[in-house]
């Protein structure tokens, strides 16, 4: 696989060799947003979807820094649809090198998500959905990994505001999130709505009746995203513009 040479391992082990770059966009969200698991001991993070190894460094870097932290890793190495004009023949071997430095902290599970989930028992901390970009994947994806979350575990699910196939929404994200937050309102907390969308898993079911017909509903233009949150039966209101056109990266 070509590719580039971008930023150090920060324990002084060379460089990371990475092809693209899906994530970099996301990290003064995600260091704001983990900042409470940063360095802590034995947080446990799950990731679906790894690719290149690329927000698995970077949170390997960052926020699993802690004593008996550790990241478990779920991809087939073969990637998507959207990945057809890509050369995958050595992505496994990329990850494997990138991550070698951390390589304790990490477990690699090869295969399909749907298939692996139901092997793992969690209970995580942190739980990345960054797999197969299907609607009906996402939707499997995010029911399977919901069950592993810990009570206030930290879900983020990528590419809400997906571009590609924009008149095909069972080829996108957005539709399995949508229906998720619908389905399990009440559950969590709405801690970010954006490119991304991330949520804090409730201990404890707060109705959501009063503010059901908000729920994520989409204004007329397509744009508007009003998503609630009625944790601790505190009940707040997210409005966000999703950005009109945006490149594929
Ligand atoms: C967008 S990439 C992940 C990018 C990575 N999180 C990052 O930030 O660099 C999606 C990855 O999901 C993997 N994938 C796609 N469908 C999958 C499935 N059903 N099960 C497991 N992995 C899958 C692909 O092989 C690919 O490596």
């Amino acid at each position: 696989m070509a590719g580039h040479d971008l930023s150090s391992d920060g324990n002084g082990n060379g460089t990371l060799k990475f092809t693209q770059d899906w994530f970099s966009h996301n990290i003064p969200t995600w260091t704001k947003l983990l900042s409470s698991l940063r360095g802590k001991r034995s947080v446990h993070a799950l990731e679906i979807g790894v690719f290149e190894g690329r927000s698995t460094c970077w949170l390997l870097e960052n926020v699993l820094t802690g004593d008996g932290a550790t990241v478990d890793c779920i991809d087939t190495f073969a990637g998507a649809m959207e990945h057809d004009k890509l050369d995958l023949s050595s992505l496994q071997a990329c990850f494997e090198s990138n991550v070698a430095a951390w390589r304790d902290r990490v477990n690699v599970h090869v295969g399909m998500s749907a298939a692996i989930l139901p092997t793992l028992s969690g209970p995580y901390d942190l739980l990345y959905i960054d797999g197969s970009h299907t609607a009906r994947d996402v939707l499997v994806d995010i029911v399977l990994a919901w069950r592993l979350a810990a009570d206030d575990a930290i879900l983020i699910f990528d590419d809400y505001a997906w571009p590609m196939y924009p008149d095909q929404p069972w080829f996108q994200p957005k539709l399995a999130v949508d229906s998720f937050l619908a389905c399990f309102a009440g559950w969590y907390e709405v801690l970010h709505v954006g490119y991304q969308v991330a949520i804090r898993k409730s201990a404890q079911f707060s109705s959501p009746a009063n503010a059901a017909k908000k729920t994520l509903a989409t204004s007329a233009s397509g744009r508007e995203v009003c998503a609630f949150s009625s944790f601790g039966g505190q009940e707040i209101t997210y409005k966000i513009e999703i950005p009109q056109k945006r490149e594929f990266r």
